[in-house]
């Protein structure tokens, strides 16, 4: 079985000012210096991405977009391109987290659009999935994590094999901001049959190779259980990626 680093992952979204934001990211760069084998990415929002950029410095923190949009240039007004997010220091970029699916109406199809558009530009997806509290209720939660995922990950599905470095990230809607987590029990088992997905979609190697993070409600205090699941590959952070303190006690969560 290969080896699969951890990866925690801060997702910002619409929070933290320019100063805020640089004070916050030269912490994180203080604070992980000591720390072992993990990729730390952090998600501002676009238009604080060059800022971040350069207080990243020298540090190996990675850099990721919210979102962005599949065309190359044109118009597409408020929309940002893969290279804009490349050429401002960009290597990930976050694509069909749930707030982009229900505030804003993206679809699975839509987030395929950008999964390949980010692929060609050399950009690694991070693609999140997840259901809802009613869809679990009904017992439907693996009907719709399937669905998202052969809509979000129909370009590989064509060429019938996934980028090795492409992210899934599975993130509960009901587990997100609302200081429910997932058990790592429940997240396991989810993140188990999202492996078995991509066995069954791209064969052992894929599967063995791509990290699959948990997102919802991830603080200090429930990182190392979550993280000693056998599938769990990593976090995507959301509140609690706003402090250093708190972020960086997720990062050393061994
Ligand atoms: P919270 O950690 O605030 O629940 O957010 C999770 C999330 O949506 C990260 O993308």
């Amino acid at each position: 079985m290969p080896e699969r680093t951890p990866m925690i992952a801060g997702n910002w979204k619409m929070n933290l000012g320019l100063k805020e934001s640089r004070d916050l990211v030269k912490s994180i760069a203080e604070g992980i210096k000591a720390m072992g084998d993990v990729d730390v990415l952090v998600a501002p929002p676009f238009i604080n991405i060059p800022a971040v950029k350069s207080a990243i410095g020298k540090s190996n923190i990675l850099l990721a977009a919210q979102n962005m949009y599949h065309e190359k240039s044109g118009a597409y007004t408020g929309e940002v391109a893969p290279q804009m997010l490349l050429e401002n220091g960009c290597t990930h970029v976050i694509l069909g987290h749930s707030e982009r699916r229900s505030i804003f109406s993206e679809t699975s199809e839509m987030v395929n659009k950008r999964v390949e558009a980010a692929i060609k530009a050399g950009l690694i997806p991070i693609v999140c999935i997840g259901e809802t509290i009613k869809e679990r209720e009904a017992g439907k939660t693996f009907d719709i994590l399937g669905a998202q995922l052969e809509g979000s990950l129909a370009y590989f599905i064509a060429k019938e094999s996934i980028s090795l470095s492409a992210i899934i990230a599975y993130e509960p809607v009901w587990a997100i901001g609302t200081g429910l987590t997932a058990t790592p029990e429940q997240a396991q088992e989810v993140h188990k049959f999202i492996r078995a997905w991509l066995k069954d979609r791209f064969g052992g190697e894929s599967s063995g190779t791509i990290r699959i993070l948990y997102g919802g409600s991830v603080k200090p205090e429930n990182a190392p259980d979550l993280m000693s699941m056998p599938d769990i590959d990593g976090a995507l952070v959301g509140g609690a990626s706003l402090t250093a303190a708190s972020f960086l006690g997720i990062i050393n969560y061994k």
